[in-house]
């Protein structure tokens, strides 16, 4: 069974989508691990950057290739779908030219908004409490039966979160053992840390519950805090200058120091670049415009990868 890890953080432009990329990048470069990557924000970030804006443009609005719209289109017309013809494999771009071959992505769709309205309208009459409870964990397990589906292929799934707790959104918390926080060490993107976890821990209970009352067999698997990844770090002398080590100190000391990962992201124009080319930060190489900054910043997003790998079990 591949590890489930939704990337969550309630602030927006504090990395998320930069770090989810390159996480499966790094995993699948120098872990050897299998990655499937969902883009489940509407802005389709990260599918612009993984596969490419003119790639997205050609499959999902020339092709008419299915994308995770697809998806959720199926479960509302109780169409069959197999969810393999949704996952693009061999697209992911890994440097200038060349493919990741263990990484595969479900690209997201701009009508993933006009979705949620849909599916917290959608209401099925059971012939009982329970039974109806059951239908409301089918609307929030759409995601996690097709990540069921191909579990066997994969080691891990990284889900890029919008930011918002809507339906959509709640299915990827639904599938996931983890939950991972990127944040910039500044005010407004920390102080939303607290209500994410407590948010977190409701839902774990919302679904504990649910799942019990449905009388479905096992239990509940929690969704589990993975912990705060910091992006865009200034340094000075070594380490995060005053400012940002203070944030950080205070988040630590706030949620506790295993809260924190240890290695943190710079900031830099190599990020900016390799988002510009469609690339992950690895690829520094084909990045001349910012290739001594883009080297800097992948170091640091490596040991970063280290700590994911150790981390998330
Ligand atoms: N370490 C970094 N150094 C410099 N720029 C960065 C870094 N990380 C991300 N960026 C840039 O910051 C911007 C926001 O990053 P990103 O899109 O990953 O954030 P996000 O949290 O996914 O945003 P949103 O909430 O809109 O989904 C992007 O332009 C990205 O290239
Ligand atoms: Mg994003």
């Amino acid at each position: 069974m591949p590890i489930v890890v939704s990337m969550i953080n309630w602030k927006g432009g504090v990395g998320k989508t930069s770090l989810t990329l390159n996480i499966a990048a790094g995993l699948a470069n120098t872990h050897s691990k299998r990655v499937l990557l969902i883009d489940l924000d509407a802005q389709c970030n990260l599918s612009f950057l993984a596969v490419g804006l003119s790639s997205y443009v050609a499959h999902t609005y020339t092709n008419g290739g299915p994308t995770l719209k697809s998806i959720f289109d199926a479960y509302f017309d109780r169409a069959a779908l197999n969810p393999k013809d949704v996952i693009l494999e061999k697209q992911v771009r890994a440097r200038a030219g060349k493919v990741f071959t263990k990484v595969g992505i479900v690209l997201s769709h701009q009508e993933l908004t006009l979705l949620d309205m849909k599916l917290a309208r959608e209401k099925r009459s059971g012939k009982d409490h329970r039974e109806e409870t059951r239908f409301e964990i089918e609307k929030l397990s759409v995601i996690k039966n097709v990540i069921d589906s191909v579990a066997s292929e994969y080691d891990y799934v990284l889900i890029d979160c919008p930011p918002n707790v809507n339906l959509v959104t709640q299915n990827a918390f639904f599938a996931s053992d983890y939950y991972v926080v990127p944040a910039i060490p500044d005010f407004l993107s920390t102080v939303g840390i607290s209500l994410i976890n407590t948010y977190m821990d409701q839902f774990n209970q919302d679904y504990r519950s649910m799942w019990l009352y449905a009388g479905l067999p096992g239990a509940y698997g929690d969704t589990k805090f993975g912990g705060i990844i910091f992006n865009m770090v200034d340094e000075y002398g070594g380490g995060p200058k005053q400012g940002h080590s203070q944030i950080m100190t205070s988040t630590a000391a706030q949620l506790g120091a295993a809260a924190l990962f240890k290695n943190y992201v710079t900031d830099g124009d190599g990020m900016s670049a390799a988002a510009q080319a469609n690339l992950p930060i690895f690829a520094y190489n084909d990045l001349p415009r910012a290739q001594q900054n883009a080297e800097k910043q992948a170091n640091y997003m490596g040991k970063v990868v280290d700590e994911f790998c150790a981390r998330i079990v």
